[in-house]
C-alpha cells in the first residue's frame, strides 16, 4: 500500500452541467491511497495516513495530483512528422504522413517509435491514449506491446485503407476486416488494453470495407470504432462525391454500421443541424482535436454549442495533425477556440475534458479519469509553478482556479513532476 500525498483534485460531476464548484473535489493538503493497481481513498492527508500507518509515503508536496490525462485521438506513427510545415489535410496526409506510414512495414521502425511516443505522452502526464496505427498489423503489434510493458491503459487498431492512398497502404475489404478481427482477439481485454475497429475516413475506404467493418463491430460491440468526421470543406466535398447516395457525411458511416455509442468521431466541426441530431440520438463520442484543428487550418469547434444540447465531446492532440504532445496545450486550445467562437470555458471545464470526460467519452468513466475509490490509480502529479512565468503568476492566485490556469495556458512537459500507471510511477 502507498499514500501519495500532495493537492488533490478530480471531479464528482460535470462541470458542463453544474457549475463548476459543485463538480469538483479539492483537498489542499490531500492524499490518495493505492494498492494494487487502484485508488483505495481519496481524501485530507492526515486522517488518511492516520487511517494507513503501515503505507509508503510519497510526499508531491504542493504538486497537483491529478488523473493522468486521457488523449481520445492520436496518430502514433506521426510522431516523428509533427509540426510539418504548410500544408492543409489532403495535401499534409499525402506529402507527410502517408510515407512516413508506409515505414511501419518494418516492425522495428514501428517498434522504436512506439517507445518514443510512450516516452512523449508519459513525460505529459498522458496515462491513456487511443492511437490509430497504420494498415500494418505489426504496427498495432508494436503499440500494444510497448503500453502493455509499462503496465498502461492504451486503445488502438489497425488504421482500414482499400482506397484513395498509395499502393503501398492499401489492404483489401476482406483483409482489413479479417486483419482488424485477429487482432481484436488478440489484444482486446489483454491487460488493460482495447482494440478499436479503425476505418481511416470515408474518402480511403470503399462501401465494402465500411460495410464489412460495420459488420465486425456488430459481431463485438464491447469494442469502440474510432474515425475522421467532416474536419475540412475540401474533405466533406470530396465524400460527397464518393459517397452520392448518403445524406452527409455522418450519413455515410451510418449507412454502414459505424454509427452508435462507442464511435469515436475525430474533428467533426462542420456539422449539419440533421448531423448534429442524428450524432447525439446514436450516443457517437465527437473528439475534439484543437491543436491539430487550427494548424491544419481545419476550422473552430463549437464547444459551447454541442455541449449545450447534451453531446458526448473528449479532448485529444491528434498527434501529429496536432502539434503538441501535451494536454495541457491542447486544454489552452480548445479556451482559444472556444473564445474565438465567443464562448469562455472555466478551466475546471478544460481540465474535466481532458480526464473524466474523455474518460466517459471512451465509456471507460467507471474506471479512469477520476480520483475515487475502485478507479485505476492512473495519475499525473503536476508542478503548479513549473517556470518563472508561471510561477510568478499562480503566486497572485487567490482561488484554486487562478493557480491553475497559468499551468493550463503555459505548462508543457516542465510541469509533470510525475505519472502513475496503475499506481506505478513511469
Ligand atoms: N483524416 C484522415 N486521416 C487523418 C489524419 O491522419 N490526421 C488528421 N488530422 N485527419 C485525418
Ligand atoms: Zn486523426
Amino acid at each position: 500500500m502507498q499514500i501519495l500525498l500532495g493537492q488533490t483534485l478530480t471531479f464528482t460531476d460535470n462541470p458542463f452541467r453544474v457549475p463548476p464548484a459543485e463538480a469538483v473535489r479539492h483537498e489542499r493538503h490531500g492524499a490518495v491511497v493505492v494498492e494494487a493497481g487502484r485508488i483505495v481513498s481519496v481524501g485530507p492527508a492526515e486522517a488518511l495516513r492516520a487511517a494507513h500507518p503501515g503505507a509508503e509515503v510519497t510526499d508531491h508536496g504542493a504538486a497537483l495530483i491529478s488523473p493522468g490525462f486521457i488523449d481520445a485521438h492520436a496518430h502514433y506513427p506521426q510522431t516523428a512528422i509533427i509540426a510539418s510545415w504548410g500544408k492543409r489535410l489532403i495535401d499534409w496526409l499525402n506529402h507527410y504522413t502517408f510515407p512516413e506510414e508506409a515505414r511501419f512495414a518494418d516492425p522495428a521502425h514501428a517498434a522504436e517509435i512506439a517507445a518514443r511516443y510512450f516516452d512523449l505522452t508519459l513525460a505529459n502526464g498522458t496515462t491513456t491514449t487511443v492511437s490509430y496505427c497504420t494498415i500494418h498489423p505489426e504496427s498495432v503489434e508494436a503499440y500494444f506491446a510497448e503500453a502493455q510493458r509499462r503496465g498502461l491503459r492504451a486503445l488502438g487498431g489497425k488504421t482500414c485503407m482499400d482506397t484513395n492512398a498509395p499502393d503501398d497502404l492499401r489492404d483489401t475489404a476482406q483483409s482489413a476486416y479479417d486483419d482488424s478481427k485477429r487482432l481484436l482477439g488478440r489484444w482486446h481485454g489483454v491487460d488493460r488494453l482495447g482494440y478499436v475497429i479503425t476505418p481511416r475516413f470515408a474518402p480511403t475506404s470503399s462501401r465494402e470495407q465500411l460495410e464489412g467493418l460495420g459488420a465486425l463491430w456488430g459481431e463485438h460491440p464491447e469494442v469502440l470504432m474510432q474515425t475522421h468526421l467532416s474536419e475540412q470543406h475540401e474533405e466533406i466535398a470530396w465524400v460527397a462525391e464518393l459517397f452520392p447516395e448518403a445524406r452527409d457525411y455522418t450519413d455515410v458511416y451510418d449507412r454502414s454500421g459505424l454509427l452508435r455509442e462507442g464511435a469515436l468521431m475525430g474533428h467533426a466541426i462542420h456539422l449539419s443541424r440533421r448531423e448534429r441530431d442524428r450524432l447525439r440520438e446514436a450516443g457517437a463520442s465527437l473528439i475534439h482535436c484543437p491543436t491539430s484543428n487550427t494548424f491544419i487550418g481545419s476550422g473552430l469547434f463549437d464547444m459551447d454549442g454541442l455541449m449545450r444540447e447534451g453531446q458526448r465531446v473528449g479532448l485529444a492532440t491528434d498527434t501529429g495533425g496536432g502539434s503538441s504532445f501535451s494536454m495541457l496545450r491542447t486544454m489552452a486550445a480548445a479556451y482559444e477556440v472556444a473564445h474565438l467562437r465567443g464562448a469562455v470555458l472555466h478551466p475546471a471545464q478544460l481540465w474535466w475534458l481532458a480526464t473524466a470526460g474523455s474518460a466517459e467519452a471512451l465509456r471507460l468513466g467507471d474506471r479512469i479519469g477520476t480520483l475515487a475509490p475502485g478507479y485505476e490509480a492512473d495519475l499525473a502529479v503536476i508542478d503548479l509553478a513549473s517556470t518563472p512565468a508561471i510561477a510568478q503568476r499562480a503566486a497572485r492566485a487567490e482561488a484554486l482556479w487562478e493557480a491553475v490556469f497559468p499551468t493550463i495556458m503555459m505548462g508543457d512537459d516542465r510541469a509533470i513532476l510525475a505519472a502513475y500507471a496503475g499506481g506505478r510511477r513511469v
